[in-house]
């Protein structure tokens, strides 16, 4: 652990909002939400002012791609630049595709595991690569392990001239003390179940390639992109709405809106370092999942009741070194809870897919 690395904790998630400009107080409809979620702040379209060469995001058909490749795509428009967006993915469904190309991305199908797979990707000085392979798991360990290990092997052997975001995850660390601030990004990575352990190899893949061949990379520690139809606030809302109890087992995470995490991975194309620059992204707060769901059923005007007891360690990492790096994520996440809450008690679509936050065993 390093102990030059300050630890924060924060009791209570409710932060002064007086700062927030240009937020909306709700989020109509999937149109605007989108938009929202792509809209990129100055900081990124700066970026893109100065980024020469062409942006291959890799792995862009999943629940993040379609927000930040078309977060790049305006941020390139903004910025005047004549650069190219790549959106590279097996895109078996051909709506997310058009979707992609619509945005103003390059669309190109590439199975990363296929053998032909290095001769289909298009050149690129620059990558997001967001790979990647969690949930049936314990049905097919096998298939997680290969596309959390061939697939980045692939692209780093592709792009070894390049510069390379790579999206990992937070559930490379084991749990952490609640009211330590999370784990740092030095601390050992030893977490439990076969997932966690694929994505350390993910990382280690990328890390290895970078040592050896210099290619400058950031190693993007995300723990939990937050938005309406996905994530930790949506699981919570979905059985506030059913009327479920919540299960405070796992009693704190930390999470951050969508959109500033796919603007913190564009901006961090320049942070790229040999060896790579390994970044907890995440907010700043720890959050309880107590306080978390009391406001969203507050804010849907249903009531909430909870089983189980907070366990002392929980999941938890410390952006602290992003913050210094890039500032404090703009959304704020009182923001991002009503957000949730309103869209929730009108009965928005999620994307049926529950994040399991609460698993404890590593198993998914
Ligand atoms: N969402 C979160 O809260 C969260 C939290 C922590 C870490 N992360 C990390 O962030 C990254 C992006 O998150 P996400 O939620 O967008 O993930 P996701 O929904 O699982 O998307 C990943 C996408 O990668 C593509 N892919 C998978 N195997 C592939 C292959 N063999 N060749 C080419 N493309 C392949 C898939 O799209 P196609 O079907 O089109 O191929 C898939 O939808 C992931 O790597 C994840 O580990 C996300």
């Amino acid at each position: 652990m390093n102990a030059s690395v300050a630890r924060r904790s924060h009791p209570r998630f409710l932060i002064s909002e007086a700062f927030v400009v240009d937020l909306p107080d709700r989020i109509a409809d999937e149109a605007e939400l989108e938009e929202l979620l792509s809209r990129p702040p100055a900081a990124v379209v700066d970026v893109f002012r100065r980024l020469r060469g062409d942006l291959a995001v890799l792995g862009s058909g999943g629940k993040m791609g379609a927000s930040l490749v078309r977060m790049a795509c305006r941020a390139r428009d903004a910025a005047g630049s004549r650069a190219t967006v790549f959106s590279v993915s097996r895109f078996g469904d051909a709506a997310v595709r058009a979707r992609h190309e619509a945005a103003g991305a390059e669309t190109v199908a590439c199975d990363l595991l296929a053998e032909d797979a290095a001769d289909r990707l298009p050149p690129a000085a620059h990558i997001v690569y967001m790979v990647g392979l969690k949930f049936g798991t314990s049905d097919r360990p096998d298939r997680t392990w290969a596309a959390n290990t061939v697939a980045p092997w692939t692209a780093a052997g592709a792009y070894r001239d390049a510069a390379i975001v790579a999206f990992s995850t937070g559930c490379v660390y084991d749990f952490t003390r609640v009211g330590s601030g999370g784990s740092v990004e030095t601390d050992p990575l030893e977490p439990r179940g076969e997932y966690a352990n694929a994505a350390v190899a993910r990382e280690r893949l990328f890390e290895y390639a970078s040592r050896e061949r210099g290619t400058p990379m950031v190693l993007l520690r995300l723990n939990y992109a937050l938005e309406p139809r996905y994530g930790v606030l949506v699981d919570l809302a979905q059985r506030i709405a059913a009327g479920e109890p919540i299960d405070l087992s796992t009693g704190h995470f930390n999470g951050i809106w969508q959109g500033d995490a796919n603007a913190a991975a564009l901006r961090l194309l320049e942070h790229a370092a040999r060896p790579p620059l390994a970044l907890n992204v995440t907010g700043t707060q720890t959050l309880a999942v107590r306080d978390v769901a009391t406001r969203l059923a507050e804010r849907m005007g249903r009531p909430v009741a909870f089983t189980g007891e907070p366990a002392p360690a929980a999941l938890l990492a410390n952006s602290a070194q992003a913050t210094a790096l890039l500032g404090e994520p703009a959304t704020p996440i009182g923001r991002v809870i009503d957000w949730v809450a309103d869209w929730t008690a009108r009965g928005g679509r999620t994307l049926g897919k529950p994040t399991h936050f609460e698993v404890r065993d590593g198993r998914y």
